[in-house]
């Protein structure tokens, strides 16, 4: 079990968001723009962002950084190395520190992936998404699944620490194409996989598919049964489940995507990039052009800012988040919330325990399996 789980909230951690890739995939909800235009004044607006955040930093050095995107693997990696240099003068970094990139595999030949480690880089994301031909093209992904499949041994050759992401829903799959997917990167050698339910709502391209070719597409049945497929093949190979749709070898959980489930603080730099101090969630515009200009005119990027939560609502949205974690909560969080909550909503919760969608178990309250497939509904009883 990942120690933040054990000790509760843990030191801080950075994220970086790289909006840049080769190509725009058909289905993909992130911001990120096709080709490298301002990709020098972008880095250089980041670090002074960095530097403009100074006096956030708090006593605690950092102990994970994350660069996702987009592509961080697309970008020249002296340029995160400028990012990773300057987090470290501001913030510090602890001696332990994750710091992970996120990755396609054609970017992945042996000169980034030693430039990466040279960085200090100590861990992977390589977004797979499948390891069928076929299954790629509709999403259109720059790789084949052999280049997937070399990139991903020779990254873990390299790093030791990958995990990879896979997409459930993809048109065309199947139970048994999903399982052989799974399969190929178990015997690439990944220690976590992370499985997303593909969200059509951003990727036009595929609705319009969807439309022509519904067969293609499974039902919120199906979508499940994959799922339970998935979560018994990866724990029986030993990487059992630790989040909603993550699973990883013990010790090999992501530290950093730890700090949103525990509601620990992260701190957002670029473009997008979403930040929580503790108490104020904030994101950064959206907006490359207006990114820039708001640091070239000494502005600060936060486009959005939450209020300061009254304390039972922040630990409310601790309580849902806390569920999405296979451990669950706290038993004695758990009460607390409910003895707060409407008369009608903690009935619900208690009905919740007796529909067979969460169970107690060593001073623990967690989703059951079925409470996982239907996670949704058991989170609208807390709203
Ligand atoms: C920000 S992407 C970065 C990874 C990298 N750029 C890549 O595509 O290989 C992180 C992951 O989000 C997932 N993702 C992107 N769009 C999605 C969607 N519409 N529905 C579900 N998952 C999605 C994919 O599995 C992807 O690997
Ligand atoms: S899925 Fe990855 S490579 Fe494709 S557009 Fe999104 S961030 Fe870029």
């Amino acid at each position: 079990m990942n120690a933040i789980l054990e000790e509760g909230r843990g030191l801080p951690g950075a994220y970086v968001h790289v909006p840049f890739c080769a190509h725009r995939c058909a289905y993909c909800s992130f911001i990120a723009q096709e080709g490298k235009r301002e990709e020098g004044d972008f880095f250089e607006s980041v670090e002074t962002e960095i530097r403009s955040r100074r006096d956030e930093a708090a006593a605690e050095p950092f102990d994970t950084v994350y660069f996702g995107g987009g592509t961080p693997s697309y970008v020249d990696a002296l340029r995160l190395g400028g990012v990773l240099g300057t987090l470290e003068e501001i913030f510090g970094f602890s001696s332990n520190i994750e710091i992970t990139a996120e990755a396609n595999p054609d970017d992945l030949g042996s000169e980034k992936l030693s430039a990466l480690l040279a960085l200090g880089v100590n861990r992977l994301s390589i977004g797979v998404q499948s390891l069928v031909d076929s299954e790629l093209m509709p999403l259109e992904r720059r790789h084949d699944a052999a280049a997937a499949r070399q990139a991903v041994t020779e990254a873990v050759r390299a790093f030791g620490n990958v995990s990879a992401d896979l997409m459930i829903g993809i048109p065309g799959q199947t139970k048994e194409t999903l399982l052989a997917s799974v399969d190929g990167l178990l015997s690439c050698g990944i220690s976590h996989l992370s499985v997303y339910l593909l969200e059509l709502e951003k990727a036009p391209r595929l609705v319009a598919l969807k439309k022509e070719r519904p067969e293609l597409f499974p039902d919120d049945e199906e979508m499940a049964d994959r799922w339970e497929a998935v979560d018994e093949r990866l724990s029986a190979a030993g990487l059992p489940r630790y989040e909603l749709s993550n699973w990883a070898r013990p010790g090999f959980e992501s530290r950093h995507n730890l700090k949103y489930w525990t509601l620990t603080p992260v701190l957002g730099f670029g473009v997008g990039a979403h930040s929580f101090d503790g108490k104020v969630r904030s994101a950064n515009t959206g907006m490359l052009t207006e990114y820039l200009r708001r640091i070239r005119e000494g502005v600060s990027p936060v486009a959005t800012s939450e209020e300061d939560q009254e304390d039972f609502l922040r630990r409310k949205e601790g309580l849902m988040l806390g569920l999405r974690l296979a451990c669950g909560v706290p038993s004695s969080s758990f009460e607390e919330i409910c003895r707060t909550l409407p008369a009608a909503s903690a009935s619900r919760m208690e009905d919740a325990f007796l529909a067979g969608l969460l169970e107690r178990h060593s001073g623990r309250v967690s989703l059951t399996r079925r409470g996982v497939l239907l996670s949704n509904e058991v989170f609208s009883l807390l709203v």
